[in-house]
């Protein structure tokens, strides 16, 4: 993570915050578009602290962030991948200033799956929250097809073997929510790993749903498809 602790020239706060080009930021500040504590700045030159910044460009309020660390409640019916296949990328769902930024989603959610996306631009973060080593638990709501019973639930607790897999595979926590409902706390992140350790305790997930990850649950104010700002890493891994 860069941390530009020094006043920036609002023009350079302009692109880091995803703007458009060097050229582009420069004309919306010539033209009167940006506002710095509602007075519109003229000098492209003029510097700010730009974290936590609040600007307005073409009208538009934005807080300037260093980090780009954002929550997206993924709603179904969208994919991760930068480039998907079938479905729309989540990176849609976005403001354009993020998308410019290069963000990443931390892990992936299936194009079905629900909930809780976290997505950053800086890589040594997706390393560090995606780590097998690092162990961060993420909390899933899963509905079934059957009736979900005691005996799938210490099955899920004991570890199951999964394709591809040399080693049983377990649930770090495992409780019946309801009669075909399960919550499933995992600290890895391995392909469809939800859904294959469900069907090899002989069931079948029919709904997932991400409810936190590490430290940080979805809010419940959050509608599927918005997203907000994460104030740091320390907010998901403490
Ligand atoms: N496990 C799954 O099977 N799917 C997801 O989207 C996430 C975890």
């Amino acid at each position: 993570m860069s941390l530009k602790k020094k006043p920036q020239r609002i023009d350079e706060i302009l692109f880091n915050q995803g703007f458009g080009t060097r050229r582009e930021c420069a004309g919306l500040i010539e033209v009167g578009l940006v506002r710095v504590g509602g007075a519109t700045v003229s000098d492209p030159g003029e510097t700010f602290m730009a974290d936590g910044l609040g600007i307005e460009v073409e009208g538009r309020p934005w807080v300037c962030h260093d980090l780009a660390l954002v929550l997206l409640h993924k709603p179904a019916g969208y994919e991760c991948s930068q480039k998907p296949s079938a479905w729309p990328s989540v990176m849609l769902l976005l403001p354009a200033a993020l998308r410019r930024r290069g963000l990443q989603p931390v892990g992936r959610l299936d194009q079905d799956t629900t909930g809780l996306l976290l997505l950053t631009d800086d890589g040594g973060l997706i390393h560090r929250f995606t780590s097998p080593k690092k162990q961060v638990p993420k909390v899933y709501e899963i509905s079934t097809d059957r009736p979900v019973d005691a005996r799938q639930v210490e099955q899920l607790l004991f570890g199951v073997m999964l394709d591809d897999e040399p080693m049983p595979v377990r649930a770090e926590g495992c409780e019946i929510t309801g009669t075909h409902a399960l919550r499933l706390t995992l600290v890895q992140g391995k392909y469809h790993q939800v859904k294959r350790m469900v069907a090899a305790v002989g069931n079948h997930v029919t709904a997932l749903h991400r409810s936190s990850f590490g430290k940080l649950v979805l809010p419940t104010d959050l509608a599927p498809g918005q997203w907000a700002w994460v104030e740091g890493p320390q907010a998901i891994t403490g």
